[in-house]
């Protein structure tokens, strides 16, 4: 089941905006000055790739979260063109806009946004699966079990609340849930962040199992580069709401062709390529 990298386009992303209204001052309001909008997210276009890790870089506001929100239609973004396998995103309603949603999951910094604090890991995980009648769902020991296996937890942990487990443990929940519906794109944003280092390590780990053996495709959308340059096939660097710069991450790494990135990159401690070795083994 192995999925080359770098396989055919999964999602193209075509010119998306999303502003925000400011709000305006008193003065503005006296003078009936329009409100202006702040361009989060300005023209970005970009495809993931089935079986493909694509990191999504750049600075605290850069609209990182914003981009991620309007790709699984969070937020509606104000123009551009969103195709899952040629399917549009933007235009879907009702029963389209679940399917797409089950096929584009997220997984969010902190994994309480997606867990029920008041359910146990076994009937969050088989809820998931049973609202979206997925294929063995019926019997719930089993696709319980199957899921927690996926992501290396033990069976034991499907009687658990999740304030009951450990930060390392309830973000791989909130992946299993999420791959529970059987999506093709994983979104995962800021997923590792929170935790210290060994556990992320063993998140990235799980992160690079899921791509080569359920081919899935994931936009990882990361502040801290070293996470990206230990993960992604290829890097999407974002300032001010733009795409920056996009390519393989070693290049984009290695040989940053923006000044941004290039700020970037000397503000970070300097990303070792080197490591990818070891953590993909
Ligand atoms: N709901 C909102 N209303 C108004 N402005 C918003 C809203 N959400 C985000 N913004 C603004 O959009 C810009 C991009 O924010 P976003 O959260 O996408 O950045 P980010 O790259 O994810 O940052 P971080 O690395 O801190 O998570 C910021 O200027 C932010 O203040
Ligand atoms: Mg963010």
């Amino acid at each position: 089941m192995t999925a080359p990298a770098g396989g055919a386009p999964l999602l193209t992303v075509e010119g998306v905006v999303k502003e925000f209204g400011l709000r305006r001052t008193l003065g503005e309001r006296v003078t009936r000055t329009p409100a202006e909008g702040h361009r989060a997210v300005d023209d970005v276009s970009f495809t993931l790739r089935r079986g493909e890790i694509l990191g999504l870089a750049g600075g605290s506001g850069s609209g990182k979260t914003t981009l991620a929100r309007c790709l699984v239609r969070l937020i509606e973004p104000d123009a551009g063109t969103i195709e899952l396998d040629g399917t549009d995103v933007r235009a879907a309603r009702g029963k389209d806009l679940r399917e797409l949603r089950r096929r584009m999951q997220m997984v969010f910094q902190d994994p309480y946004a997606s867990l029920n604090p008041r359910m146990t890991v076994g009937t969050a995980l088989h809820e998931a699966g049973r609202v979206h009648s997925r294929p063995g769902s019926e019997n719930a020991a089993q696709f319980v079990r199957e899921a927690l296996e996926r992501v290396h937890l033990s069976a034991s942990a499907a009687e658990r609340r999740p304030r009951e487990l450990s930060g390392g443990q309830r973000q791989r929940v909130a992946v299993a849930r999420a791959l529970a519906v059987d999506p093709e794109v994983l979104i995962a944003d800021e997923a590792v962040s929170a935790l210290d280092v060994s556990v992320q390590a063993q998140l990235l780990n799980l992160f690079l199992d899921l791509r080569d053996e359920l081919g899935v495709a994931i936009l990882f959308v990361a502040h801290q580069l070293a996470v990206i340059a230990e993960l992604a096939d290829r890097v999407a660097v974002m300032n001010q709401g733009r795409i920056v710069e996009i390519g393989d991450t070693a290049t984009v790494f290695g040989h940053p062709q923006d000044d941004y990135t290039k700020a970037l990159l000397a503000a970070h401690p300097r990303p070792d390529m080197g490591n990818r070795a070891s953590v993909a083994s």
